[in-house]
């Protein structure tokens, strides 16, 4: 190998390793004009050959620690997924001088500081484009082109599989369980789909997002999540016909008293771009204080999209390496900055717009006593509407839009809400975003 060659090792040569494995090799001769030197892979680790690559010539090992303790790789591509065996693996090629690059989204948001630190400490790279949103370049966008704004807030759609279902809820009235059969059967979701639907998987990318925009340290700890398995069809009805969407986003806002940072299903309105971002696309919205709105939009998953990702990580370091400049890479937060810690704030007072449904009798007097109760919390109504009693029924839909009101105000009028002898069953409630500053 010339001096002018830098080498790589992929371990996991599934989805996102065959892809990464096959656009390394069909677009070398750019890569390597982009890179200043050619980028080729001598060395992966995968327990069994994938049809799709063509393996000749390349060392391959079922063993994957053999790729980290090879002298001859000088980035490790860690795709095999998982938190045990990965950070592992991290760690050791760390430890061997390697530089890393990894699509794995749990590893770094839940060992990403210490992971940050030991690459720190041996003078090597930790890079992940690829974890967030896929093929899109959302890292690049907040580390090198906002990198003059101070980022007041980011709200995301990144979990595909989630916005696929709520997609097919909307747009064909269909139920939750229904459409992610429908999912799994496509391929969008996993077997055990709970790390998409329960918002696992986007509180990771969330993470990850929120550290780089406010240059606080990784805590997924701290984020509250809620997933979109008991959203019903009828809120998604009336949330259309009030002029909404409704969208399971991840939001990162820093303010006064520090930063929010909360994935869960919310109202937007259709007009926001955001609202339109359908099926498995992904996207993230970014307010910089400089810049204004700014959109981010593209396939958040997929074998060739997440390996363009992975591929760009690739670049930046084999031309790092290549030049022997690690040290000039851009670099915005969580990698060697100085990292300050934000309080995260308390859900109880995050302040925003809120829908909420309940099954009411259909008597008069009933709205007069829901209103009150929310006057009582100092909660402001924007919109009220009953729907008409469908037939043979007694108990109506009320539906009520507040304005921005702390979730503990909410907590207390829906708490007295429940107990009157007019409503029925629990008050549905689903936070709203406008999205606008
Ligand atoms: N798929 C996407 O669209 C996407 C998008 C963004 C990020 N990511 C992330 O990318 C990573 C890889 O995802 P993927 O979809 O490519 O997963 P995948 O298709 O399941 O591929 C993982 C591969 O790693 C191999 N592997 C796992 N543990 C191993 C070990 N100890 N030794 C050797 N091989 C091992 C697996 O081999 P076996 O099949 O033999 O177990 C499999 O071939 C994950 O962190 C994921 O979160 C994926």
């Amino acid at each position: 190998m010339s001096a002018k060659s830098v080498s790589i090792g992929i371990c996991g040569l599934g989805t996102v390793g065959s892809g990464t494995f096959n656009v390394l090799r069909e677009n070398a001769a750019l890569i390597a004009a982009r890179a200043g030197v050619s980028v080729q892979v001598t060395h992966v680790g995968a327990r069994r050959d994938n049809a799709d690559c063509d393996l000749s010539g390349i060392r391959v090992s079922r063993d994957i620690f053999q790729v980290a303790d090879d002298p001859q790789v000088t980035i490790l591509v860690e795709l095999i997924g998982g938190t045990m065996t990965a950070r592992e693996l991290v760690e050791r090629a760390i430890r061997a001088g390697k530089h890393v690059v990894t699509a794995n989204k749990a590893l770094i948001a839940e060992h990403g500081n210490a992971l940050f630190a030991l690459a720190n400490a041996h003078g090597v790279e930790v890079r992940y484009e690829a974890a967030i949103a896929g093929g899109v370049p959302i890292v690049k966008a907040l580390r090198e082109g906002l990198a003059g704004n101070r980022i007041e807030w980011l709200a995301g759609i990144i979990n595909g599989t989630a916005n696929f279902i709520l997609t097919e809820m909307r747009d064909k009235g269909r139920d939750f369980a229904d459409v992610l059969v429908e999912a799994q059967a496509l391929g969008y979701a996993e077997a055990d789909p709970s790390f998409d639907v329960e918002g696992t998987d986007a509180a990771h990318k969330l993470v990850i997002l929120a550290s780089l925009a406010f240059g606080m340290p990784l805590q997924f700890e701290s984020v509250y999540t809620e997933g979109i398995t008991r959203l019903e069809p009828q809120d998604v009805a009336y949330a259309r016909e009030l002029g909404y969407s409704i969208k399971h986003l991840g939001i990162a806002k820093q303010n006064g008293a520090g930063v929010e940072l909360r994935v869960h299903p919310t109202l937007i309105p259709h007009r926001r771009l955001l609202a339109n971002v359908d099926g498995v696309k992904n996207a993230i919205l970014v307010e910089g204080d400089a810049v204004g709105p700014t959109l981010y939009y593209g396939a958040g998953a997929g074998s060739r999209p997440t390996a363009s990702a992975v591929v760009a990580d690739l670049i930046d370091l084999a031309r790092a390496t290549a030049f022997n400049d690690v040290r000039g890479l851009p670099s915005l937060g969580i990698e060697r900055s100085e990292l300050r810690d934000l309080p995260i704030v308390d859900m109880e007072n995050v302040d925003t717009p809120w829908y909420l449904r309940m099954e009411a009798e259909d008597r008069p007097g009933v709205l007069s006593r829901v209103a009150s109760l929310f006057s009582d919390q100092g909660i402001s109504i924007e919109a009220l509407i009953q729907k008409a009693p469908v037939y043979g029924e007694t108990l109506v839909s009320v539906i009520v839009l507040t304005n921005r009101a702390r979730q503990g105000n909410v907590d207390a009028a829906v708490g007295e809400i429940e107990r009157l002898d007019c409503i029925t069953g629990k008050v549905v409630r689903i936070r709203v975003e406008e999205l606008d500053g």
